[in-house]
């Protein structure tokens, strides 16, 4: 059996608009998903977020499931606008009571509670005001922030200020497909710029409030050039500049990666005049831990009449396929962690894998059970993968399966199921799958007993 280092967290993640629900409560204001998958033909189905997983009212229900499921840690997100319901000012009492409870049940259960500051549910009013294009959202940033580390921070065991900062630059406002639904191209730089401030300046405030462990959740891929042609060489460099490199090199090198740069100023040279003198330095400070979300290698061919900077995206030949139609390819996880390091080194931060998943539509049989064994071999050998790096040398020191349940998948909505966990979305019913009886098995053999 597979050994893994002492003290090696094993968790779940979740994020709060995927299955919280009760987006009326507590005081809570409007977040862009709301506006989003409210607004007709942007979600599948016309799903919402509305109910979720109800799990706003179930948390207890829920930590009880993972207690039994012999997790050691949770990463939740905290929604934004339950706690600052205009993305500003004071915090609202009765939002904030909630993840104090979510909190205390979890350290109840023995769970080290693990939570992300921003998991894509901006507060609509800073959208209003220009979203993570303007400047002033990495400051209210700052401030929310500093108000969760000073509220939080003395039980939270880490913080993950964003998730996944170029997808939600590339889905919500490059490529219009997820909130805030903008078409923006590269011309969505300021995105990203100030996503990356906020974070330098996030882990600043969560420090001053005296919050002991900060890192990020990015998303990482691999980049294989689907050809042999200098082309699509060119077009793999070109996505691992702006997909892995521009959203973690400022963060541990305090410097944007040259390719990325050359790629948005030949867009619009004016782009890069939101980057201000110093504001590298603040992106740059120290970080306790690197989360790393992966699922899937980028396969990137050259194709200039493409409107995704030039290159196309396809599907790696020859694999298992996900209900997402996404390749296993655990192999890629291998690479991604080990590269973190030749690329980083010494300021390489311990990595912890912080997503990692699939879609499988099972449903429960006749008999109630739910067969998914294509995620157990999935969890497996992203597992085995993890072993691996740590073997060649990476610093990888936990792995947090997405997701514990069923849940709202932005734009597909109820139809991709990522949970250890079935949701019955009607009835809220919970039943742990197969997957979930074979990782508490896995969990007996490999977490300390003291
Ligand atoms: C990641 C997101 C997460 C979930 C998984 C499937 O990109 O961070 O919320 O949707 O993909």
């Amino acid at each position: 059996m597979a050994q893994f280092p002492s003290g090696f967290v094993w968790g779940a993640a979740t994020a709060s608009y995927q299955i919280e629900g009760a987006v009326q409560e507590g005081g809570r204001g409007a977040s862009i998903w709301d506006t989003f998958a409210h607004t007709p033909g942007r979600v599948k189905g016309g799903d919402t977020g509305d109910v979720a997983c109800d799990h706003y009212h179930r948390f207890r229900e829920d930590v009880a499931l993972m207690r039994d499921l012999g997790l050691n840690a949770y990463r939740f997100s905290i929604a934004w606008p339950r706690l600052q319901p205009d993305g500003r000012g004071r915090v609202n009492e009765p939002g904030l009571a909630f993840y104090d409870r979510l909190v205390d049940e979890l350290l109840a259960a023995d769970i080290q509670p693990w939570a992300t500051l921003f998991h894509w549910d901006l507060p609509q009013a800073l959208e209003d005001a220009g979203g993570w294009l303007s400047r002033d959202t990495a400051h209210r940033f700052e401030e929310y922030a500093f108000l969760v580390g000073e509220r939080l921070g003395d039980r939270v065991t880490g913080f993950m200020t964003l998730n996944e900062t170029y997808i939600h630059f590339l889905l919500g406002y490059a490529l219009g497909l997820h909130a805030p639904g903008r078409t923006l191209g590269l011309h969505a730089f300021p995105a990203a710029h100030h996503q990356l401030l906020g974070h330098g300046l996030a882990v600043r405030a969560l420090r001053e409030a005296g919050v002991r462990s900060v890192g990020i959740a990015n998303n990482f891929a691999p980049v294989w050039p689907a050809g042999e042609r200098d082309a699509d060489l060119d077009a793999a460099n070109r996505v691992d500049a702006l997909h892995n490199h521009l959203f973690t090199d400022p963060l541990l090198r305090g410097e944007y990666p040259a390719l990325a740069l050359d790629i948005i100023q030949s867009t619009d040279p004016a782009l890069l005049d939101v980057i201000l003198p110093g504001d590298l330095a603040v992106m740059a400070a120290p970080l306790d831990f690197l989360g790393v979300n992966y699922y899937q290698p980028d396969y990137v061919k050259d194709n200039p009449a493409s409107p995704t900077f030039g290159i196309e995206l396809g599907t790696i030949p020859d694999r298992e396929y996900t209900a997402f139609g996404w390749p296993v390819v655990p192999e890629g996880l291998t690479q991604t962690l080990t590269g973190l390091k030749a690329r980083y080194g010494e300021t390489c931060p311990p990595l912890y894998v912080t997503e990692s998943g699939c879609s499988v539509n099972d449903m429960p049989d006749r008999d109630g059970r739910v067969r998914d064994d294509f995620r157990i071999r999935y969890h497996e050998a992203y597992i085995d993968a993890v072993h691996s790096a740590i073997t060649q040398g990476a610093e990888v020191r936990g792995y947090f399966a997405w997701s514990l349940l069923d849940n709202f998948e932005w734009a597909e909505g109820y139809s991709q199921r990522f949970g250890l966990v079935h949701v019955d979305f009607e009835t809220q019913v919970r039943t742990p799958k197969d997957s979930y009886r074979w990782f508490q098995d896995f969990l007996r053999d490999h977490t300390d007993s003291d």
